[in-house]
């Protein structure tokens, strides 16, 4: 029988989601199809009732209810747990059960970058998606991770929480040259003319610079970093791996994520 899977969120109509999965199973000859749902967070409880009752096979969650829908599920696992947040659910015919594939979908992207693992990286931003990302780099091996935060003892607490080191927003500045990759985590720049978390003066030329947005595809951090010729990675990797994990999980198959990239930049172009 045909399998169905879906997107939960609030708004929803922009996720570009549901293109990416039907892409894949068009490609890969699986007969299944993806829908876009919009959920108000009052409806959840309801929403993932009908969702059991019309025997979706998985689904993926967004803004607002990663963290409400945790006490409906059956599992969770490891890195969904720690992070109190879960992006994709998978039914294996009774249960559901939650995973997290967002910090992990970051570090695939990373790594199809020149990067080393002896890199001092510098992550910028100490809020939810800093954690997730932060968390599997550490498990990815990174061994030189610093998190600088506007707010410093958020900064702190995630340094303790995966054995990192913290440094203030003026720190960070004044030592940037020190660092071979940066991520930028907050929400500042989101639009185009909003000003830098923090100044990019003495970014080291060369450096990688990762932003986790992805529209638009060029902040205005990586615009400034490109103009010091470093190596760019925005957020459409990201979206396009944690995606792609999910997709193994539901189906064993690992979608094409190279080509995937390519048509999700150029929608977004
Ligand atoms: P998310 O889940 O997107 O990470 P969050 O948990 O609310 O959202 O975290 C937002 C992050 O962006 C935090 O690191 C926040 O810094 P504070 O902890 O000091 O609030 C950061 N942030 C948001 N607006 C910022 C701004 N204008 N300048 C610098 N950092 C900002």
């Amino acid at each position: 029988m045909k399998k169905w899977y879906a997107v939960i969120g609030d708004p929803i109509t922009h996720s570009l989601s549901p293109f990416m999965h039907d892409t894949w199973f068009r490609d890969h000859g699986i007969d299944a199809s993806y829908v876009p749902i919009r959920v108000e967070p009052a409806n959840l409880e309801k929403a993932f009732e009908s969702l059991k009752l019309l025997g979706v096979s998985g689904f993926n969650i967004t803004l607002p209810h990663k963290q409400s829908i945790i006490p409906f599920l059956d599992q969770l696992d490891d890195t969904a747990l720690k992070m109190n947040a879960v992006n994709t659910v998978v039914c294996d015919g009774q249960q559901y059960a939650g995973f997290n594939t967002d910090g992990d979908g970051f570090v695939r992207s990373l790594l199809t970058h020149p990067v080393d693992r002896n890199d001092q990286l510098l992550v910028i931003g100490a809020g939810g998606a800093a954690r997730g990302i932060v968390h599997a780099l550490k498990r990815a091996g990174f061994h030189h991770v610093t998190i600088a935060n506007r707010t410093f003892r958020r900064a702190e607490e995630l340094a303790e929480e995966t054995e990192s080191a913290a440094i203030t927003m003026a720190d960070a500045e004044s030592s940037l040259a020190d660092f071979n990759i940066i991520v930028q985590t907050t929400s500042v720049g989101l639009s185009k003319d909003e000003a830098l978390p923090l100044s990019l003066d003495r970014l080291k030329e060369g450096a990688v610079v990762a932003d986790i947005i992805y529209n638009p595809l060029t902040t205005s951090f990586l615009q400034a970093a490109k103009e010091k010729n470093c190596t760019i990675v925005n957020g459409v990797g990201m979206f396009v791996y944690q995606g792609a994990i999910a997709f193994e999980k539901w189906t064993g198959v690992e979608p094409d994520t190279e080509k995937m990239i390519q048509l999700i930049t150029e929608k977004l172009g």
